[in-house]
């Protein structure tokens, strides 16, 4: 099912900025990787496929995204709801990501990413934590693009964790409830030291958040586009940072 599998992305990615601000690029972009099933299913061929490519795009987008200037991309690989998926998918997804982690590490390397992840561990099987663990080891050092994956990740679980940290830390006396902000919530989140994205792009067509960064997308600009992830082109990554740029952020102000 994997033969001929994860092939080099091109390094000679060409990705057009003609038309975008330079000074003016996305720090953090998040992505919600949707539409693989049905990319797949038009093509008559199973949903796994679709997965499959959908992995492939990846190795481009973050060679692009990096080639941009962005300093971080998250994306949306696997939710904790997802588990409701048939075993098989379920099953093929984790091996497809074991098999991303196990060998993309040099092409990681070679290109100064630096592999993270945010999701809860609970649930995952020993194999694909220990793939996790050795490409954040085998990576930690990198100090270009941030490619920070979530696996096993639901905003809302995140949140709860984070208030279970807070009142460990208040029943440790560690910490007052009236000291408790913005900050102390954020810093207990999984996404803890990243800044907060300013980019979510969600490809497939469909217009909801999905339990995804919910805290963390506050002031995010949101990008939606009915190309499924896997025809998704560091063009579309272009088109959707320059309709961010033409937007205007204004963070609950005024305009000048
Ligand atoms: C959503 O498409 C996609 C997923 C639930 C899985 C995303 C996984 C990958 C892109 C590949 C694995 C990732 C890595 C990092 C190796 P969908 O299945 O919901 O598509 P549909 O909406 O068309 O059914």
């Amino acid at each position: 099912m994997f033969k001929n599998f994860f092939q080099k992305a091109p390094n000679n990615i060409v990705v057009d900025t003609t038309d975008l601000d330079m000074n003016n690029i996305p720090q953090h972009i998040a992505i919600i990787m949707d539409g693989n099933g049905r990319w797949a299913k038009a093509q008559g061929k199973v949903r796994t496929y679709g997965h499959k490519a959908g992995a492939e795009v990846l190795k481009t987008i973050v060679r692009a995204a990096d080639k941009i200037g962005v300093k971080v991309l998250t994306v949306y690989a696997f939710s904790t709801e997802n588990w409701k998926r048939p075993l098989e998918e379920v099953n093929f997804i984790m091996d497809l990501l074991c098999l991303y982690l196990t060998k993309e590490i040099d092409e990681f390397n070679a290109n100064n990413v630096q592999v993270r992840f945010i999701g809860t561990r609970q649930g995952m099987s020993e194999k694909v934590l220990e793939k996790m663990d050795y490409a954040l080891e085998a990576t930690k050092d990198n100090t270009g693009i941030i490619l920070n994956i979530a696996v096993n990740y639901g905003s809302q679980l995140e949140i709860v964790e984070a208030v279970r940290k807070i009142a460990a830390q208040a029943a440790a006396g560690e910490i007052v409830a009236a000291d408790i902000d913005e900050a102390t919530i954020e810093n207990n989140l999984y996404t803890a030291g990243l800044p907060a994205p300013d980019l979510l792009i969600r490809p497939g067509g469909d217009v909801r958040i999905s339990n995804f960064l919910l805290w963390q997308i506050a002031y995010a600009e949101i990008y939606y586009t009915k190309t499924y992830w896997p025809d998704f082109k560091p063009e579309d990554l272009v088109d959707a940072i320059r309709v961010f740029q033409g937007r205007e952020r204004r963070f609950g102000g005024l305009s000048d």
